[in-house]
């Protein structure tokens, strides 16, 4: 059932494909408008197109001041108010820390965890002048545990479970939630080509011995951004059957 969403006004960046489009989709299932946002201008504008007269499409890079203002300014005068930001671009990275270069671990830090601090930025004074609203922050199950081959892209969803508690305690007073979600893996174009498979034993090193698919993370980011999560904020909500709770040892459990 999609989480209540009457009337919210949502800005979902990355939302041209993947678990962003999920998102996008439950906004709007949930009865809100979502306005979204990619540098994949032709998906970006099909995604939004399929969603019909309760979504639009603006191309913006989470890396420039410019672009997230231009996107406030753009759903404001299309929809008339924000209420909600999910903080969803991102991009990947596997080397393993040796062989990762500085130049690449920069431009991971400056997508993923720089792009969600302007994100941030450029919100606050919107939204507390439009009385708050809810912030989810798409960290990862890599921002919960170390993963190996994951140097900048880890690093960054750690950062960005870190900005989410700032941004927390900073903002309740102004009626602004920030919470962060962490999707372990989940089947997109950013994991397609690792060899995972969608369905039950995709995915063995997961308790629930499967990949996710982007609805399961979409609901959990939508309930976030929905009344029925009022009094959570600064919350980490790991959505990752089960892959943060501790190791599968299937010689213990196997009936
Ligand atoms: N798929 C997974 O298993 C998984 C697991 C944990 C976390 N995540 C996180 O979820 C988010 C979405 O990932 P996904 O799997 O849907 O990947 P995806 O590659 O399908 O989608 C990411 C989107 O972000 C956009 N993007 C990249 N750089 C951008 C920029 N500078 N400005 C604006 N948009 C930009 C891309 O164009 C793309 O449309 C990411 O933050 C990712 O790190 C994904």
């Amino acid at each position: 059932m999609a989480a209540e969403l009457s009337g919210k006004v949502v800005i979902v960046t990355g939302g041209a494909r993947g678990l962003g489009a999920a998102t996008a989709e439950a906004v709007v299932a949930g009865g809100g408008r979502v306005l979204i946002t990619d540098v994949l201008e032709k998906e970006g504008a099909d995604t939004a197109a399929s969603l019909g007269d309760e979504a639009r499409f603006l191309r913006h890079d989470v890396t420039s001041e410019a672009d997230w203002r231009a996107a406030f300014d753009h759903a404001v005068a299309a929809f008339g108010r924000v209420d909600g930001l999910v903080n969803n671009a991102g991009v990947a990275t596997g080397e393993l820390l040796e062989n990762e270069s500085v130049d690449h671990f920069r431009q991971v830090i400056e997508v993923n965890l720089v792009g969600v601090f302007i994100g941030l930025r450029t919100a606050i004074p919107v939204l507390r002048e439009l009385g708050g609203g809810s912030i989810v922050n798409i960290s990862s199950a890599a921002g919960l545990t170390g993963l190996p081959l994951t140097a900048g892209y880890g690093a960054s969803k750690w950062g960005v479970r870190g900005l989410t508690k700032i941004g927390a305690v900073e903002l309740a007073e102004a009626g602004i939630r920030v919470n962060s979600v962490h999707p372990g893996m989940t089947y997109t174009p950013m994991t397609a080509g690792l060899g995972i498979q969608p369905g039950e034993g995709g995915y063995p090193g997961t308790p629930m011995g499967r990949v996710g698919v982007p609805e399961e993370i979409a609901s959990a980011v939508a309930f976030l951004l929905s009344d029925a999560a009022a009094y959570m904020t600064g919350a980490e909500l790991a959505v990752d059957g089960g892959w943060t709770a501790g190791p599968t040892v299937r010689a213990l459990t196997a009936r």
